[in-house]
């Protein structure tokens, strides 16, 4: 069970993450085939094949955020930019095939400012846990086990992650652009989109909270600082 939640919305923000039920190039080797049976998540899937699960990603975040503590907004934002393109699968994680006409989910526009540090946590969890586990654990469970650390590493609460997530196959930037929002988009833009993968109100506000932590890039606010809406002006 999760911590009990404090009553500061940054917590209940963590508190939500794990509703949102995200890979590098090495760990799309795993997906592979075409027809798959439907998992039942679980807390304990890997209590048998990988016990150490867990333990070997948390030596990850845990070193990764004493060392480059930016890579626990970056793979909250990882996650969150996975989940809501074609599901909690890791496709994000996939590198665009050279030669191909069709990029890959990461490098669509709205995921070229995902952060490096993002990727190398997960790649560098994956190569421990291939080590001990070899073709047991997916991707997209490392992940999401992942963002719980930083959640927890950053001062939010604890709770138990559900696995057993299969990693996807398809990554194609075009599926993007539509299922990721934009920081001009209007509350009831926002609130279409959240609609649409099954999320309300309040768990757009909460999940929003994820705000208190990490950066954004000047080119995202500058025209609400110098120019809103074309009044030369600062949005009032
Ligand atoms: C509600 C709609 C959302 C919009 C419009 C939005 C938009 C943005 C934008 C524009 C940035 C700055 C990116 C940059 O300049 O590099 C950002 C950063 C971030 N977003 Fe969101 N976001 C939303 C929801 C979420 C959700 C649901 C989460 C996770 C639960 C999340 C987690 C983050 C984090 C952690 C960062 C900082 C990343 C870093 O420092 O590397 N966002 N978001």
């Amino acid at each position: 069970m999760p911590a009990p939640p404090s009553s500061s919305s940054s917590v209940c923000t963590f508190l939500l993450i794990f509703l949102l039920a995200v890979r590098a190039s090495n760990c799309a080797a795993k997906a592979t085939k075409n027809t798959r049976p439907p998992r039942q998540l679980s807390v304990d899937y890997y209590a048998k094949k990988c016990p150490q699960l867990e333990q070997i990603v948390g030596s990850v975040t845990s070193q990764q955020f004493k060392e480059a503590p930016v890579s626990g907004p970056a793979t909250i934002r990882l996650f969150f930019h996975d989940c809501f393109v074609e599901g909690c699968d890791a496709s994000i994680l996939i590198s665009t095939k050279p030669g191909s006409k069709e990029l890959a989910e990461k490098d669509a526009e709205d995921n070229k400012d995902l952060r490096v540090e993002a990727f190398q946590t997960i790649n560098k969890a994956n190569e421990l846990v291939e080590r001990k586990c070899p073709g047991i654990v997916s991707c997209a469970d490392i992940l999401a086990v992942a963002a719980r650390d930083f959640v927890h590493l950053a001062g939010g609460p604890y709770y138990q992650v559900k696995k057993g997530r299969w990693d996807g196959k398809i990554s194609m930037a075009s599926r993007v652009q539509y299922n990721i929002p934009r920081a001009n988009f209007t509350i009831d833009q926002q609130l279409k989109l959240f609609n649409s993968k099954g999320l309300t109100l309040e768990d757009l506000v909460v999940l929003s909270g994820a705000h208190t932590f990490g950066f954004a890039h000047c080119k995202q606010f500058v025209g609400r600082l110098y120019n809103y809406r074309g009044t030369k002006q600062p949005d009032p």
